[in-house]
């Protein structure tokens, strides 16, 4: 008999189990025990590592950077093969630091542990890795956890996929004053490029009033920015027992006191409704921002990634957005190297990015994932030929934004500011409604507030400018 009622009391009950194994530890290091998560890949990615590093903190670890700590996590990517070769790389790192450090124990999430061919490669080349989960059982992390505690052999839990959505576990923010929310987890897009779909499993969008009490808890302990995650936003709520858009569900969210700015990501074009734009043409919150993966512009190469527009439709799309909301900034992915891919769809690419003229495209080198449709098609391009054309793309998104972002030049803007400038202490780092980074002479304590700005001078992607 099941002696919990649910999922998130189970997983408080391994929680307190984990407490008194980290108490121990500690007395036999004779210090507080130390954790670090590394996170690969995308925002999705980055909002579990929160709920990872929440766990960790509550049962006893200190979190910190270094890899060198008493327990290490990667959560892991595979949208393109680097993403893998990078933990392949990090992990050979961590079998030498693990032989310095032999009480050490490492754990591996993400997507791609989805992957069965990553999980044989593991139990053979790094045998020494104490537990791999994937992306469906991300909540049974305490549980996990405690699995680490009490044998000894490499604990693998993998679930093909999962209809539960498990709410109300711990998460430490990275941000205290920014954050993002799962509104939906999964993907039934099957883009023929694309792995997601297989490892993060079927569409699946969560209750709007489960939504709303996060976002109310999160504005309550000063969070003044959300962003809605979801790899397709504009699907979301069909899967609901009470069907609900998206563009209701910003309604909603609008309507949070204190909550001052909302983004999204990602929007498919295909699935982007008149109800959406309206609804952010008469929003004060929502930011004028809107991340549109384009990933071709030929028809031809969009029809054999499934993407289901043409680039006649993608532009009168983008068209018709910035006629309705002239000052919102659109940015996008692009894909270079997709089989059967030749210079006369590149030319195509690069005229929609001339005539849309993004603030800033993520150009990607095609990336062959096995099981995807497109990894089966014939004429797949050579590297040569990708190198040429990918210089050629981003070359052109490189001039076409210089153009766009530095419309603003000259005015003032309200600037979220985010931190402390990396390269210059005595200057803050903030962004734009659009999405635009500033930097501008400011110190900590504007961290988290929206002050208005005057832009000097634009320079690339980003802006230099002075507080007013
Ligand atoms: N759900 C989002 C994208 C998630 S993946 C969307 O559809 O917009 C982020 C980006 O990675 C994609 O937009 C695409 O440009 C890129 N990508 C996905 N699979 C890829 C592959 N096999 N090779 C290269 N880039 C890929
Ligand atoms: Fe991948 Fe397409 Fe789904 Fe985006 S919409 S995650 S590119 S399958
Ligand atoms: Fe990578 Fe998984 Fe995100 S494959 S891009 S971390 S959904």
């Amino acid at each position: 008999m099941n002696p919990f009622n649910t999922e998130t009391e189970k997983q408080y009950f391994y929680l307190d189990k984990c407490k008194e194994h980290v108490i121990e530890l500690a007395r036999q290091l004779g210090r507080t025990p130390t954790a670090c998560v590394t996170t690969f890949g995308c925002q999705m990615n980055a909002r579990d590592s929160e709920k990872l590093v929440g766990i960790l903190q509550q049962v006893g670890y200190q979190v910190i950077e270094e890899e060198t700590a008493d327990f290490v996590i990667f959560n892991t990517c595979t949208v393109r093969d680097n993403a893998n070769q990078k933990v392949y790389g990090r992990l050979g790192k961590l079998k030498s630091t693990k032989r310095k450090i032999p009480h050490m124990k490492v754990a591996l999430c993400g997507c791609m542990m989805q992957e069965p061919s990553a999980i044989e490669k593991i139990r053979k080349s790094y045998s020494f890795v104490n537990l791999v989960f994937g992306t469906h059982n991300i909540f049974k992390f305490a549980e996990l956890l405690y699995g680490t505690f009490v044998q000894d052999r490499m604990l693998v839990d993998v679930w093909e996929d999962t209809d539960q959505i498990v709410e109300d576990l711990p998460c430490t923010r990275k941000y205290p004053f920014k954050s993002g929310i799962n509104i939906m987890f999964g993907c039934n897009n099957f883009c023929s490029y694309c792995i997601v779909p297989y490892v993060r499993g079927r569409e699946r969008s969560r209750e709007p009033k489960d939504i709303l009490a996060e976002i109310k808890a999160l504005v309550a302990d000063g969070v003044v920015e959300v962003m809605l995650l979801g790899q397709n936003v504009n699907s979301y709520g069909k899967t609901l027992s009470t069907p609900m858009t998206f563009a209701q569900l910003l309604t909603e969210i609008e309507k949070i006191e204190g909550l001052k700015r909302i983004r999204f990501m990602t929007s498919h074009p295909k699935d982007l409704s008149e109800e959406l734009i309206q609804v952010m043409k008469a929003s004060n919150k929502i930011c004028k921002h809107l991340h549109l993966p384009l990933q071709s512009g030929s028809t031809r190469i969009l029809e054999a990634m499934n993407r289901r527009y043409t680039k006649e439709q993608y532009l009168a799309l983008a068209k018709h957005i910035k006629e309705e909301i002239p000052d919102i900034a659109l940015t996008t992915d692009i894909i270079v190297g997709f089989p059967g891919e030749t210079s006369e769809d590149i030319d195509e690419t690069i005229d929609v990015i001339k005539q849309v003229g993004y603030e800033n495209a993520f150009t990607f080198i095609y990336s062959k994932r096995t099981g995807t449709p497109a990894a089966a098609m014939p004429n797949q391009v050579s590297e040569e030929w990708v190198k040429t054309e990918f210089e050629r793309v981003l070359k052109t998104v490189q001039e076409t934004a210089r153009l766009t972002v530095g419309k603003y030049e000259g005015t003032s803007q309200e600037v979220l500011v985010e931190e402390i400038n990396e390269q210059d202490s005595t200057l803050v780092s903030g962004r734009m409604s659009n999405n635009t980074i500033v930097h501008f002479k400011g110190d900590a304590s504007l961290i988290g507030t929206l002050v208005d700005v005057y832009l000097d001078e634009c320079h690339g992607f980003y802006y230099m400018g002075h507080r007013i």
